[in-house]
């Protein structure tokens, strides 16, 4: 299995994409945060998904997460269920729906391009404060201790940093 004990954080579990993606995350042997505004939709739809035995894999969790605070605590529920973050899968926003091209309007466009962005950086700054705090926690581990005074590791690339454009390839 491609993700076996990964802790993913799956937003927009809801939705028409979203199921279809709670089912393969857990069938690779994920661990997976299931978000919604409604913690009953949240529930139901892993009712529908999973199977009893894929079901304690998933955590049904409530949040709206146009607002940042919620978003935070639905990383922090993903780290203290499953101890750790691993991934996030952002499918969640309200867009404009399945308009035609031609009856819609660059309003429409930005209102659709702003709800789902504003999701993901939502989730994705304190998803990666997480993800640093854990890498940081395991490199103390292996350096044998926890002291501050212990050299600090060597660092490598930090989780979500983008590859610059400039580096080439060696
Ligand atoms: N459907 C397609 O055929 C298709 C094809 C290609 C790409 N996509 C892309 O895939 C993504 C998801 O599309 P979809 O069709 O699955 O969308 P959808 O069925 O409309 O589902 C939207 C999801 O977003 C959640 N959501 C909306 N506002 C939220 C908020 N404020 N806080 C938390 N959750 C919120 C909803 O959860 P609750 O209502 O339960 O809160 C629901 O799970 C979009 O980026 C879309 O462009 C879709």
């Amino acid at each position: 299995m491609l993700l076996q004990g990964d802790a993913i954080v799956l937003a927009g579990a809801t939705g028409r994409v979203g199921g279809a993606t709670l089912a393969t995350l857990v069938a690779e042997g994920a661990r997976v945060l299931v978000l919604s505004r409604s913690a009953e939709r949240a529930r139901r739809t892993i009712a529908d998904i999973l199977d009893d035995a894929e079901r304690a894999a998933a955590l049904p969790f409530a949040a709206d997460l146009t607002d940042p605070a919620q978003a935070a605590a639905a990383v922090d529920a993903c780290v203290e269920r499953f101890g750790r973050v691993d991934a996030l899968v952002s499918l969640a926003g309200e867009g404009f729906g399945f308009r035609p091209l031609v009856d819609s309007s660059v309003d429409d466009l930005r209102k659709n391009v702003a709800a789902f962005t504003e999701v993901a950086y939502n989730l994705a700054v304190p998803a990666l404060r997480a993800m640093s705090r854990s890498r940081i926690a395991r490199a103390r581990v292996r350096a044998g201790g926890s002291s501050s005074s212990r050299p600090a590791p060597r660092r490598t690339r930090r989780p979500g940093a983008a590859c610059s454009g400039s580096r080439r390839p060696a």
